[in-house]
C-alpha cells in the first residue's frame, strides 16, 4: 500500500485527570520536550499522507504548542478512545485506506516499532494489528487476552477486569494499525456498556475477532510502551528518555562520568571528547563544542560553549561562550553575555548583558552588568560596575588592554580607554582617556605610635585614673 494512503491519528483530547494539573497532559515535558512532541517525532518518518491530532481538553494550548504541521479534530466531550477515533475519521478523506492510531501520552515509542506494526498487519492480511508488551507491573493498563491458539481475542480494561484477567502481564499499548473500512464499521457498533461508560477503542478488537477477521499483534520492549497517566509515570518516562539521550551522546564520543546524574535536554548538541562531570544540566537550545570539560554541578541553559572551554560549578543562561574559555568555579552568567576566545571568568563573578573580549580576565569576585570589555583587559579582584542608579541601567565601556586595579567601582555611564589603568580602590565616575591612569582616593594618614598610645589609655581607665 502506498504511503499516501496511510493516515495517523494521535489521541490527545483526554483530561489527564490523574496528573492533577492545569496543563493538558500531552503538554507536560520530559527532557525539555512535550510528550506530544516526541510522539509526533516518532510518527514523522512514517511519511503518512495525513496526521490528525484529536484535541479537546486544553485544546487551544495544544494547538498553540503543536502548530500547523498536523490537522486537528475537536472532541468537545471526551466520551472515550473509540469516540475520539470516530471524530478523527470524519477529518480524513476517503483516500486513506489504512489508519495508525496511537496515544499522545506515550512518548517512548520509536518509528521502527510503528513501522513494524504497520508491516505486521499488511503481512498477515489482517484487519488490525496491535502493539502489546509484557510488563512486570501491568496495573492500570488494558490487558491483552489470547485464545488457546495464541491469537488475540479481546482486550479488557483494568476497571472491567476480573482477578484472573488482572493477573495477565501482557498489556495493550493503545497503538494500532487498522484497515480503515473495517475500523469505521466496528466503531459504529461500539456501545458504552462498560465500567467507565465510555466508547472504548479496544472494543473494536473484540468485534473484529468475532467477525472472523484476524487481529495481529506485535510485541514491543517494555521501555517503549510506558504511558503517562500520573506524575510518577512522568518521572519514570523521563528517566528512560534521559538515559536514551545520554547514551546517544556517549556513543557519539562524549564522556559522561555519571549518566544517572546528568541531565541533557532533547536536541542539545555536544561535541566529541567533551567530558561531562556529575550533576550537570544542559537544557534548552544549548550547544557545547568539542573537547570541553563541563561540571561538576553546572547548569547551562539556552547557551553555546565553544571548543575546549571549561565550565566548573557555574550557572549560564542565554550566553555565548567562545572557545578556550574558563568559567568558574562558582560564577553566574546571566542572559546576554558573550565571552570571547581564551577569556577567563573566574570565581564568584556575576555578569549580565556583558561582552568580554578575547583573552580578557575577570578572575575574582566581580559584578559586570551592561558592560563592554575589550581584548586583553584585566579586571582586578572585587571590581564592579555600578550600572543601576535606581531608575535606569547604564553602560560601561572598557578599552583593549586596560588594567583595572582591585576594587574599582565603575559608576556608569563611564568608559576606561584603551591601555588605561585605574588605581585600586577608585570610584571611577568620569571617563578615563586612553593610556591614562584614573585614580580616585583620599589621602592616607599614618598616625605614628598609635598602638602604644592606645595601650596607655586602656591602662589608665583600668586604674580608674
Ligand atoms: C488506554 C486503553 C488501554 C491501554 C492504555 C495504554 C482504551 C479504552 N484503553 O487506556 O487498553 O492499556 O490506553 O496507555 O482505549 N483520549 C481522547 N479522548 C477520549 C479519551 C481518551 O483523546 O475521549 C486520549 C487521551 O488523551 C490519551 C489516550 O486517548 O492520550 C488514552 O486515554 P487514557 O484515558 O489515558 O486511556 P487509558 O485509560 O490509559
Ligand atoms: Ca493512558
Amino acid at each position: 500500500m502506498n504511503k499516501g494512503k496511510l493516515a495517523v491519528v494521535v489521541l490527545a483530547a483526554g483530561k489527564g485527570k490523574r496528573m492533577s494539573s492545569d496543563l493538558p497532559k500531552v503538554l507536560h515535558r520530559i527532557c525539555g520536550r512535550t510528550l506530544i512532541g516526541y510522539v509526533l517525532d516518532a510518527v514523522a518518518p512514517l511519511g503518512a499522507g495525513g496526521v490528525v491530532l484529536v484535541v479537546g481538553h486544553g485544546s487551544d494550548a495544544v494547538r498553540r504548542e503543536v502548530g500547523e504541521g498536523v490537522r486537528y479534530a475537536e472532541q468537545a466531550e471526551q466520551k472515550g478512545t473509540g469516540h475520539a477515533v470516530m471524530i478523527a475519521l470524519e477529518e480524513l478523506g476517503p483516500e486513506y485506506e489504512e489508519v495508525v492510531v496511537l496515544p499522545g501520552d506515550s512518548p517512548l515509542v520509536t518509528p521502527e516499532t510503528l513501522a513494524s506494526l504497520i508491516e505486521s498487519r499488511r503481512a498477515a492480511g489482517a484487519a488490525a494489528s496491535l502493539l502489546c508488551a509484557e510488563l512486570a507491573h501491568p496495573a492500570g493498563y488494558g490487558r491483552v487476552l489470547r485464545g488457546a491458539d495464541g491469537m488475540v481475542r479481546r482486550i479488557v480494561e483494568e476497571a472491567d477486569a476480573g482477578e484472573a484477567e488482572r493477573a495477565v502481564n501482557e498489556i495493550n499499548v493503545s497503538t494500532y494499525a487498522f484497515e480503515r473500512s473495517a475500523l469505521a464499521r466496528e466503531l459504529e457498533a461500539l456501545t458504552t456498556d462498560n465500567a467507565q461508560g465510555e466508547y472504548y477503542l479496544t472494543g473494536v478488537v473484540e468485534s473484529l475477532v468475532a467477525r472472523g477477521l484476524g487481529v495481529a499483534a506485535v510485541s514491543a520492549a517494555p521501555e517503549e510502551v510506558l504511558g503517562v497517566n500520573d506524575r510518577e509515570q512522568l518521572a519514570g518516562v523521563e528517566a528512560v528518555m534521559r538515559s536514551r539521550i545520554n547514551r546517544g551522546h556517549m556513543l557519539a564520543g562524549v564522556t559522561i562520568t555519571d549518566p544517572a546524574n546528568t541531565y541533557v535536554d532533547h536536541g542539545v548538541e555536544v561535541g566529541r571528547d567533551t567530558i561531562i562531570m556529575p550533576v550537570v544540566f544542559i537544557t534548552g537550545a544549548s550547544r557545547v563544542g568539542r573537547g570541553c570539560r563541563i561540571g561538576p554541578c553546572t547548569s547551562i541553559n539556552g547557551s553555546s560553549v565553544g571548543d575546549r572551554s571549561e565550565i566548573e560549578f557555574s550557572w549560564l543562561d542565554g550566553c555565548e561562550v567562545a572557545e578556550d574559555v574558563r568559567v568558574g568555579p562558582y560564577s553566574r552568567l546571566r542572559p546576554g553575555c558573550r565571552i570571547g576566545p581564551s577569556a577567563c571568568v573566574g570565581s564568584f563573578v556575576e555578569m549580565k548583558n556583558t561582552l568580554v573580549g578575547r583573552g580578557s580576565k575577570v578572575p575574582h569576585l566581580s559584578y559586570m552588568g551592561d558592560a563592554e570589555i575589550g581584548e586583553e583587559v584585566n579586571v582586578g579582584a572585587g571590581s564592579i560596575t555600578c550600572n543601576y542608579d535606581g531608575e535606569s541601567k547604564h553602560r560601561t565601556v572598557i578599552g583593549d588592554g586596560a588594567f583595572l586595579g582591585s576594587d574599582t567601582m565603575l559608576i556608569a555611564p563611564v568608559s576606561v580607554g584603551e591601555g588605561a589603568v585605574t588605581g585600586a580602590g577608585s570610584s571611577i565616575y568620569e571617563d578615563v582617556p586612553d593610556g591614562s591612569l584614573g585614580i580616585e582616593r583620599s589621602e592616607q594618614k599614618n598616625v605614628s605610635g598609635w598602638k602604644a598610645k592606645k595601650a596607655e589609655g586602656k591602662g589608665k581607665r583600668a586604674r580608674g585614673q
